[in-house]
């Protein structure tokens, strides 16, 4: 298949690109390589622009007849979009609807989105959210992301347009065999900080908020490794072209751990002590997000391997070593 990956140099596009790459389709990823890595690309050309420039993207649109469009590139640090908004609805609320229209200008009509479990806020009953719990995001990240997904889901309805958006949780680990992993600068995401700590690094991380309506007061996540988010990826690839419908499907393993619990496996895995001081909360932190895993499993037939915290801490620190 002829594909457009847009932020395929970042660490899920990288990723999918792996998976897609192997299997041999014709891919073309337009990064600005503003926070991916060109060593991550290791398939398909490189086409390196911002997303704003409309005109371009139009060009290369009208030249190269997509059949699918894989859209990663986007802006993912919660605490920065509560400082600079703005930033989050340009890179990935405008920049959408920009490529959205010219998927439909063009017949692109089989579209996978990057969604996020920062839609649902705090407002699934013990943090346990299905794809039915009412989108309520709390940070002006999910809200742009947010906004993403009614745009496909009307443009679906009058287009021939068809689109997955997969709501990931908390993506962490590296590649098992580490051609790729995440090499993102000033990375927020709690394992790769940690991993971080773990080789050095860094000499001492913080924990955010200890007062948290959970077990021992920390926020908790559902960590997933992403080599399987990326095999969704495929695989919605593949529900598309099949049954030609759209879907929007949680991808996470349904089961979390806190921070605290993080932080414990990264030292008893890597062997290696450093300092977690306890601070106050991180703002834009929902207390607890975890999926409810089954749609994705039915709809798609995706069938996780890497569902084990060690091995997602393991190959987090491996890369880290290696980069
Ligand atoms: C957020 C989004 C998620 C998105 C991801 C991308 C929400 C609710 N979730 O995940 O959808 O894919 O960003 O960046 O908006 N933590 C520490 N110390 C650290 C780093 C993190 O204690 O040094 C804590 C955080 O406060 C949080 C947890 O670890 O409770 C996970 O944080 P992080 O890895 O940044 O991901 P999310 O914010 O959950």
């Amino acid at each position: 298949m002829k594909i457009l990956i847009t932020g395929g140099a970042g660490y899920i596009g990288s990723h999918v690109l792996n998976l897609l790459g192997q299997q041999g389709h014709d891919i073309v990823v337009v990064d600005n390589l503003s926070t991916g890595r060109k060593e991550s690309l290791l398939y398909g050309r490189h086409e390196q622009f911002n997303l704003e420039e409309v005109e371009k993207l139009d060009q290369l649109m009208a030249k190269e007849n997509f059949e699918a469009c894989l859209h990663f590139a986007g802006s993912i640090v919660v605490p920065e979009s509560v400082e600079k908004p703005l930033k989050y609805y340009q890179n990935n609320t405008t920049n959408s609807v920009n490529l959205i229209e010219l998927c439909v200008k063009h017949g692109v009509n089989r579209f996978i989105f990057s969604s996020t479990a920062a839609l649902y806020g705090d407002s699934a009953p013990n943090g346990i959210c299905t794809e039915e719990t009412m989108v309520a995001p709390i940070n002006p990240y999910g809200r742009s992301k947010m906004m993403t997904e009614f745009m496909l889901e009307d443009t679906a309805k009058a287009t021939a347009l068809n689109y997955v958006a997969l709501r990931y949780f908390n993506v962490a680990g590296a590649n098992v065999d580490l051609k790729v992993g995440q090499c993102s600068p000033n990375a927020t995401h709690l394992i790769k900080i940690a991993s971080e700590c773990a080789t050095g690094k860094r000499d001492k991380m913080a924990i955010f908020g200890t007062d948290y309506d959970t077990k021992d007061g920390t926020c908790i996540r559902d960590y997933i490794h992403v080599d399987d988010l990326a095999q969704a990826h495929v695989d919605a690839l593949t529900f598309l072209e099949k049954d030609k419908e759209s879907a929007v499907l949680n991808c996470g393993y349904g089961h979390g751990y806190t921070v605290r619990e993080v932080v414990e496996t990264v030292k008893r895995v890597t062997g290696k002590d450093f300092p977690a001081a306890e601070v106050g909360r991180r703002a834009g932190d929902a207390a607890i997000l975890i999926s409810k895993a089954e749609k994705i499993r039915e709809v798609l037939g995706w069938k996780p391997k890497y569902d084990d915290l060690d091995l997602i801490v393991r190959t987090a620190y491996e890369w880290e070593k290696k980069l």
